[in-house]
């Protein structure tokens, strides 16, 4: 594959998909997207129909894969549940051994596919609610939150979903993107590999920040206590969760979309509540650390999504379940070009120095 799957440039917070802004990316559907991750091109009309056909059809899961997700503790992590139930289902794919290129892209199409019904029926069963079947004429977006939800969403909620997981889909070498090539790079199947980007994805310092912003809102419950909640963290030198990253040194792109789209929603809901709460919050940490103490501390991909997810009714269990969702055609894309490197990723103890 010729075109750099990720593009960062971190001081002029600029990032592009395959040579294509995330900009113009927002405005394609998800599944245009993680076609131009997995198979290196936008797709043409007729592409992107037999892709979308592909993949909805592939959104099904059986009723062994029900049993055991029936069998997971209802009040555990729905990354828990999620990682658990991926491992299993690699049995039941028919190309499990076959690892050709188009045996691959059959297994990346059914794991895009199922991975948001497996995260909605956990998420029914743990809150006493039978899943419900896929509908494959909705988008991926539409579809995830039907599934949830037992309701159609509203366009602008489709959409906004939509939007979401191609924000989330791809960031270069983040770590759990690093966790999954590792294992890839040993040759090991694609279930495995995202089994270990999924793992990596869980934690606080990565895609778990998205519920801790949830919950942090929730706590300061109106703007006003803001400001005080947050000088006290920076007193206590606490990290202030959404705001931060290794790479960007400016606003990170993905989360100035995601500011508009969460203003776009509470003008649409007409509800300012907890996007006045984020604007608060946000403008207190640019204020001490950015402007008093120069630290490029700008609210990061988790900060206005979670805020995004207040007005969906989203609880702050599924917030990394769904940047999963977004996030495994990146994964793949980069399992498939470890896979035409085939040479195995392994670095030397004293480059962790430099971590
Ligand atoms: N709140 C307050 N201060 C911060 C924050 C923050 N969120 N992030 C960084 N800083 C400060 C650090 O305290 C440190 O200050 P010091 O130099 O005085 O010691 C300085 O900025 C550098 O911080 P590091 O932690 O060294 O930066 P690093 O690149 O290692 O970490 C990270 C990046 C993990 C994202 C960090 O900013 C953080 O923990 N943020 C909060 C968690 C978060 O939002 N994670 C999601 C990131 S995006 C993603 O993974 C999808």
């Amino acid at each position: 594959m010729s075109k750099n799957i990720c593009f960062i440039d971190g001081l002029e917070g600029i990032l592009k998909y395959r040579e294509i802004d995330i900009n113009q990316l927002v405005e394609l559907p998800y599944d245009a997207v993680s076609y131009l991750l997995i198979l290196g091109e936008l797709p043409v009309d007729q592409e992107l129909a037999e892709y979308s056909s592909r993949l909805h059809g592939e959104r099904e899961i059986n009723r062994e894969v029900m049993d055991i997700i029936r069998m997971c503790k209802l009040n555990i992590d729905s990354m828990e549940a999620l990682r658990t139930i991926v491992s299993f289902i690699s049995q039941f794919d028919p190309d499990i051994n076959d690892s050709s290129p188009e045996g691959n892209l059959r297994k990346a199409i059914r794991l895009i596919a199922k991975i948001p019904t497996i995260v909605a029926a956990y998420y029914r069963m743990a809150n006493g609610k039978e899943p419900l079947p896929p509908d494959r004429f909705l988008s991926h977006g539409a579809n995830f939150l039907y599934m949830i939800r037992g309701s159609k969403p509203s366009q602008l909620e489709a959409e906004v979903m939509e939007k979401d997981f191609i924000l989330s889909a791809e960031h270069e070498l983040n770590a759990s993107t690093f966790s999954s090539r590792v294992t890839a790079s040993t040759l090991s199947d694609l279930y495995s590999a995202v089994v270990s980007g999924l793992c990596t994805l869980k934690g606080p310092l990565h895609g778990g920040a998205r519920s801790e912003v949830m919950n942090m809102i929730e706590e300061i419950a109106c703007p006003e206590n803001a400001e005080e909640f947050i000088l006290e963290k920076i007193a206590k030198k606490e990290k202030i969760m959404g705001f931060g990253h290794r790479v960007y040194k400016t606003y990170d792109p993905r989360g100035m979309i995601f500011k508009q789209l969460s203003r776009q929603l509470a003008e649409a809901k007409g509800d300012m509540h907890w996007y006045e709460i984020a604007e608060a919050i946000e403008n207190t940490v640019i204020r001490e650390l950015v402007e008093k103490k120069g630290k490029p501390i700008y609210p990061n991909v988790d900060f206005y999504s979670g805020v995004i997810y207040k007005y969906m009714d989203i609880p702050p269990q599924l917030a990394t379940s769904i940047f999963a969702i977004g996030r495994v055609s990146g994964w793949i894309a980069h399992c498939f070009d470890q896979y035409e490197k085939k040479r195995i990723i392994r670095p030397r103890a004293f480059m962790l120095d430099e971590c």
